[in-house]
């Protein structure tokens, strides 16, 4: 083969995957989010962050009863803290999270629970958990919200049936 061609085809051989790649991940996002449906965190609603102290329900942050052994959490998360950060249920509890974020882009992680979304300033998530073991079970933020992120946690403690 003359030299030139050589040159050539390792040109193409660059060019094509550097022109395929893009176009295939382009592809496989337009097809997860108008042909799957997937989307951010939920379709739980939208929310003003700066007017959460006065709209529902996160103007009460805090753990209701919900029925029985059903319960929802109100969860505002906020540099650097979750409020609430300590949740008691009674085991065997269906727990659904709804959170949001006051400022920045937090998370929600609880590895004991497969809960894992992300916290975002004018979005709603809503996450189902159920706890059926007693204990304390850490949560933490994982998305990186700053100087103090790894201080940014809580636990569910799952209490006995009373
Ligand atoms: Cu909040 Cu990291």
């Amino acid at each position: 083969m003359k030299r030139g061609t050589t040159v050539y085809l390792y040109e193409l051989a660059w060019i094509l995957p550097s022109i395929a790649i893009p176009v295939g991940m382009l592809s496989a996002l337009l097809v997860t989010a108008f042909g799957a449906g997937i989307h951010v965190p939920s379709t739980a609603g939208r929310v003003d962050p700066a007017r959460l102290a006065e709209t529902a329900p996160f103007d009460q942050p805090g753990v209701v009863q919900t029925g029985p052994l059903s319960y929802e959490v109100r969860l505002v998360s906020q540099i650097w803290s979750f409020t609430p950060n300590e949740i008691r249920v009674p085991v065997g509890s269906r727990v659904t999270f709804v959170g949001t974020s006051r400022d920045v882009i937090h998370g929600l992680f609880i590895p004991s629970a497969n809960v894992n979304v992300m916290l975002i300033p004018g979005q709603i998530s809503r996450v189902v958990a159920r706890f059926d073991r007693e204990g304390e079970f850490f949560f933490a933020c994982h998305e990186y919200c700053g100087i103090a992120h790894h201080t940014m946690g809580g636990k569910v403690i799952v209490e006995p049936r009373s």
